[in-house]
C-alpha cells in the first residue's frame, strides 16, 4: 500500500482510506520468510514480496486449516494481510494439544509482566481482568517512581540490564502473560525509521524475545505503531514473526484505534497477540459503531497549567475570520490551505526555485513573485530564499513530487477564484508576519458551521488543523504546542486540553500523572489505551481465566 502521496498529512480521512484498502492476503512459510529476509539483505525486497505474494495467494485455506491443526512437525505457516487490518501467524508447532499447565490455586486469575510500562496502560487493563502484576520495567525515573505510586510495584529500570538468560530467569518471576509496548520511534513514520538498526531502542524487541524464550508465558500482547507492519518493506515484520514462531507462539495482528471502542480519539496502533496454545478460539473484539464526542472526556472549567500563547490566539482569530468571510456558496478546500501560495507565481511544475538558483543564481527568479506575492526581482539570493515557502526551497529539489505540485496548484487556483474576499483578509491580517505553521490551515470539518470555536484545534508543523468534536487529535509524544486546543464554544474559553482529560482519552482512569505537565503530555502520548487493551485481552485470556475457575468449581 502506497502512502507516499500523503507525506505531510496523516488525516483521519487518509487513515480511513488505508483501513478500507483492499489487501493482499498471503500465506508465509518459513522458507518464504527466509527467502524474503535474504532478498531484503540483497536489496530485492520488492521482488521478494512479489514472490511471496505470488506463491502465497491461494494457500490461504491451508493457513486457515492450520488454525484447527495438531502438531505436524516444524512447519510454520501464517496468514499475513499487511494492507488490511488483520494478520495471523500460526505456528503449527504450538499446537501441542492438551498441554498440561500446572493450575495455580492462589487468588489472581493470572500473573502478567508489564515491559516498557510507561504510565501503565497495560497494567490498568489487565488488573481489571483479574490479573496480578508480577514485574514491570520502566527506565524513565519519573514514570518508574509513579508506577510505585499508582500500582505499589517497584519497577525495574532498564530492560537492557537484564543481560543474560540466567538473570532473566532469576529476576523476572514466572507469569502467564507478557505485555510490552516496545518503543516505537525506530519504526514510526515520523522518525528516521532506522528500525532494528536504531542503536538502542530498535533492539528492544529482541529483549522481549529473550524474555519470552526464557520465561515462556502462555500469552503475550505487544503494541506498536502500524508502520511496523510495513517497515523495511516487510522485513521487520517477517523477522518478528519468525522469531516468535520459533518459540512456538501462534500470533495474530490487528490494528485498532480507541474511537472504535467508544473513546473520542483516533490513534491507530498495531496489536500483536501470541499464544502457546494456538489461537483457534481467539477472536478479535468487534469495533463499536457508536458516535463519540470529545465532550465526554472534558472536565468543565478545568484550568490548564499554560494558557494558549497570544500569537497562537491571533492565528486562530485570523483563520476564524477567513472562515467567516468565505461565502457559503464556496466549498472550502479539503486540501491543506497554504496561504503563502496566495499571489505567488514562482515555478513549481517543470522548474523549481532550487533549480533556478543553481542554474542562474538570483537572476532565474527575477520575473516571479514569491510567498504572498513578494516581488523577487531586486532581491539577493538570500532574501529570495526568505520569500520562497519552506516547502519549496529545499536544496537539491529540482523536481517536486506530484502531491506537492497538486497542493500548490490547488492553492493558487483557489486564491484566483476567491481573491475578491481573500485580498482584504490578507491586508487585514498580514499572515506573512506569522510563523510558517500558522500560515497553513487544514479544515477537517467540511460542511460544518464556519466558526472555528466550535471545533478542536491542533497546531502542527503542517498547519493549524481544525477537527470536528467527534474525536480528539491523536495523542502523540507531544510538545506543548501540539496539545489539542478546545474552541471557546466547548468550555467557555479557548484552552489546551489538560493532562487529566488526555488521560481519559487513553482510558487510564485516575492514575497519578507526572507533576510536570509537559512530561505528562509526553507520557500520555506514548501510552497505550487501556480500554482497547482490555477488549483484546478479554478473549485472549479467557481460557486462562476459565481454567482457574474450573479448578475452583472442582
Ligand atoms: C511506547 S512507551 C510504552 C508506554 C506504556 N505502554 C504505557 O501505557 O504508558 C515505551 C516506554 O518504554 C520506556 N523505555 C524505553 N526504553 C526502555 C528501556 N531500555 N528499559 C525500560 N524502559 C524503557 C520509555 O520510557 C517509555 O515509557
Amino acid at each position: 500500500m502506497q502512502t507516499s502521496a500523503l507525506p505531510v498529512l496523516e488525516t483521519p480521512v487518509a487513515l480511513a482510506g488505508e483501513q478500507n484498502a483492499p489487501g493482499i492476503t498471503v500465506v508465509l512459510t518459513v522458507e518464504l520468510v527466509v527467502a524474503f529476509v535474504a532478498a531484503v539483505v540483497f536489496g530485492a525486497a520488492v521482488v521478494a514480496l512479489a514472490v511471496i505474494a505470488t506463491l502465497g495467494v491461494g494457500a490461504v485455506v491451508a493457513g486457515a486449516g492450520v488454525t484447527e491443526g495438531t502438531v505436524t512437525g516444524a512447519v510454520v505457516a501464517g496468514v499475513v494481510d499487511v494492507a488490511s487490518r488483520d494478520c495471523r501467524w500460526q505456528s503449527i508447532q504450538s499446537f501441542e494439544a492438551d498441554r498440561k499447565e500446572p493450575v495455580r490455586m492462589d487468588t489472581p486469575r493470572f500473573r502478567f509482566i508489564d515491559l516498557f510500562a510507561g504510565l501503565g496502560g497495560f497494567h490498568v487493563a489487565l488488573k481489571q481482568l483479574g490479573g496480578e502484576c508480577a514485574f514491570a520495567a520502566e527506565w524513565d525515573p519519573t514514570l518508574n517512581a509513579l508506577y510505585k505510586t499508582n500500582f505499589a510495584i517497584d519497577a525495574w529500570s532498564d530492560v537492557n540490564d537484564l543481560k543474560t538468560p540466567e538473570m532473566i530467569a532469576q529476576r523476572i518471576p514466572d507469569h502467564e502473560v507478557l505485555t510490552a509496548g516496545f518503543p516505537c520511534q525506530p519504526f514510526s513514520k515520523a522518525g528516521e525509521q532506522l528500525g532494528f538498526e536504531h542503536t538502542l531502542q530498535g533492539q528492544l524487541f529482541f529483549k522481549v524475545f529473550e524474555i519470552l524464550k526464557e520465561k515462556k508465558p502462555r500469552r503475550f500482547i505487544l503494541e506498536n505503531v502500524p508502520n511496523i507492519l510495513r517497515h523495511n518493506g516487510g522485513a521487520t515484520l517477517a523477522t518478528i514473526l519468525k522469531r516468535l514462531a520459533d518459540l512456538g507462539y501462534s500470533v495474530a495482528i490487528h490494528r485498532f484505534s480507541p474511537h472504535e471502542f467508544g473513546i473520542p480519539q483516533i490513534r491507530e496502533r498495531a496489536y500483536f497477540v501470541g499464544s502457546l496454545d494456538g489461537l483457534g478460539k481467539f477472536e478479535w473484539p468487534v469495533e463499536h459503531q457508536e458516535r463519540t464526542d470529545i465532550t465526554s472526556v472534558l472536565r468543565k472549567g478545568a484550568v490548564p497549567e499554560r494558557a494558549v500563547p497570544i500569537r497562537t490566539l491571533r492565528a486562530i482569530d485570523m483563520w476564524d475570520d477567513f472562515l467567516r468571510r468565505s461565502p457559503a456558496s464556496v466549498k472550502l478546500p479539503s486540501f491543506p490551505i497554504w496561504a503563502m501560495e496566495f499571489r505567488a507565481t514562482y515555478p513549481y511544475e517543470d522548474a523549481t526555485p532550487a533549480a533556478l538558483w543553481d542554474e542562474s543564481r538570483a537572476h532565474g527568479l527575477r520575473s516571479y513573485l514569491g510567498s504572498f506575492g513578494r516581488v523577487l526581482k531586486d532581491l539577493t539570493i538570500e532574501d529570495q530564499f526568505e520569500w520562497i515557502p519552506s516547502h519549496a526551497r529545499r536544496d537539491g529539489d529540482y523536481q517536486f513530487p506530484e502531491w506537492k505540485k497538486t497542493f500548490i496548484r490547488q492553492n493558487r487556483e483557489f486564491y484566483y477564484a476567491n481573491r475578491a474576499w481573500i485580498e482584504p483578509w490578507l491586508l487585514k491580517w498580514e499572515p506573512w508576519e506569522l510563523p510558517s505553521s500558522f500560515q497553513k490551515f487544514e479544515w477537517n470539518a467540511q460542511g460544518g458551521e464556519r466558526r472555528i470555536d466550535n471545533y478542536v484545534l491542533q497546531v502542527r508543523a503542517s498547519g493549524i488543523r481544525v477537527k470536528r468534536t467527534a474525536t480528539a487529535p491523536s495523542l502523540i509524544a507531544m510538545t506543548q504546542t501540539q496539545v489539542p486546543i478546545l474552541g471557546a464554544s466547548l468550555d467557555g474559553v479557548r484552552r489546551y486540553m489538560t493532562p487529566s482529560e488526555c488521560a481519559e482519552l487513553q482510558s487510564l482512569g485516575d492514575v497519578v500523572l507526572p507533576d510536570n505537565d509537559l512530561h505528562a503530555y509526553k507520557a500520555l502520548g506514548n501510552a497505550v489505551n487501556a480500554r482497547v487493551v482490555r477488549a483484546i485481552a478479554e478473549p485472549l485470556l479467557r481460557d486462562l481465566t476459565r481454567r482457574k475457575s474450573d479448578t475452583r468449581a472442582a
